[in-house]
């Protein structure tokens, strides 16, 4: 009987897709009747039985990106069940001797699978184009050219060990777990909601609705005639990239505003108000625990607070267009070749 392979993914900008097609078109050349499927069209008790099973994700900070851990949550148990894992991190250029980093992702998301009753045999990583164009620009058109046609040897040389039944897992020292990991954790918790904070599309936004349908998290709407972005961002980089105009931008004052609230004594702030001071001083060792709740509460009303203000202002007339002009208008923009966002997309017939 023919043996079954399911590759599934999650992608923000198209190179976990690719690598899907990438894997699909080698197992089919070994026999495999194969199904990439994203986990935006598919829930978790939804797929089906495979001999095999891929899961391909992007690296964030050093791990598996938050959409993509709730999704393998929910999955059923599969006692036994071969899996293989793929991470796909970011690279600027091709000649780089470090194409990207994924420090722990590949066991983050092999212990989740393990705890599933999965048997995870593989794991292994390359880097495709780097996707955050704030973070200084992302390969132009030549560079991902060049990475794209060396990491696509990488995976298809990958597929080939996994169809081979390969035993391999790449190495994570502990000291790079460990920092990455707490690194992962920052983002998943503050950093990814923050990014989405720091967005807002200027002028030029034609209100074509193209980022609000393609967002994986829907965490994009329309409000006052202007774009917004809710609180669980996963920070995938879908929205900035894709957007036709290029109106999706980090904004100076909003940027200025969260860095100036991050700086605040909220605790010290709360403790006085209240009037609690000698109380906080006599709880001993637990005074800094809850110094830093306070901190956090104080920090996450006034942002809640800061965010509502600042959207109502960058909806008026006039100080409005000021407030949401940002600074990446002229950094390259980018998706993998044919990514169609907020669809499946398989490319095996163009790998
Ligand atoms: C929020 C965020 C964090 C990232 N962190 C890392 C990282 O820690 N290491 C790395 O090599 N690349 C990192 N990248 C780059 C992506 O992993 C890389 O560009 C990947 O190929 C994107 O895949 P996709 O197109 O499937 O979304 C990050 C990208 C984003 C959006
Ligand atoms: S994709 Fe761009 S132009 Fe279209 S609605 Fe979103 S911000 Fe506006
Ligand atoms: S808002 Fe943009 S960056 Fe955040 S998850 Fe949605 S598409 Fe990705």
């Amino acid at each position: 009987m023919q043996q079954k392979a399911n590759i599934i993914y999650f992608t923000g900008t198209g190179n976990s897709a690719r690598v899907c097609g990438v894997l699909g078109g080698v197992f089919e050349d070994a026999g495999y009747e194969v199904s990439v499927i994203s986990i935006e069209d598919v829930k978790p008790d939804g797929v089906g039985e495979a001999d095999l099973r891929v899961f391909a994700f992007p690296v964030y900070a050093c791990s598996v990106p938050s959409v993509f851990i709730d999704w393998m949550r929910k999955l059923p148990r599969n006692n036994g069940a071969k899996a293989a894992l793929i991470s796909v991190f970011g690279s600027l250029d091709v000649n780089e001797k470090i194409p990207g980093y994924d420090g722990q992702a590949l066991l983050q998301a092999k212990s989740l699978l393990e705890d599933k009753g999965f048997d995870v045999f593989f794991g292994d990583g390359t880097g495709y184009p780097f996707n955050v164009p704030v973070s200084g620009g992302v390969p132009d058109e030549e560079k991902s050219k060049a990475i794209l046609e060396k990491a696509d040897e990488t995976i298809r040389n990958i597929g080939v060990r996994i169809v081979a039944g390969e035993k391999y897992f790449k190495k994570c020292s502990w000291f790079n777990e460990a920092w990455s990991k707490l690194f992962g954790l920052l983002y998943a918790a503050v950093g990814r909601r923050w990014i989405g904070k720091l967005y807002a599309a200027d002028d030029s936004c034609v209100k074509c609705g193209l980022c609000i349908k393609s967002c994986p998290v829907h965490t994009i709407n329309s409000k006052l005639g202007n774009i917004r972005w809710k609180w669980n961002c996963e920070g995938c980089q879908r929205c900035v990239n894709i957007c036709p105009k290029k109106s999706i931008n980090l904004t100076p004052a909003r940027i200025i505003i969260s860095l100036a609230l991050s700086f605040m004594p909220w605790d010290s702030w709360i403790i006085s108000l209240c009037n609690i001071n000698a109380a906080v001083n006599e709880s001993g060792g637990a005074a800094i625990f809850l110094r830093l709740g306070f901190w956090a509460a104080g920090f996450v009303g006034a942002a809640l607070a800061a965010d509502s203000v600042l959207f109502l202002l960058e909806s008026t007339p006039g100080i409005g267009k000021l407030l949401r002009t940002g600074f990446m208008k002229k950094f390259a923009r980018y998706t993998a070749p044919g990514f169609k966002p907020g669809k499946s997309y398989d490319n095996r017939k163009k790998s």
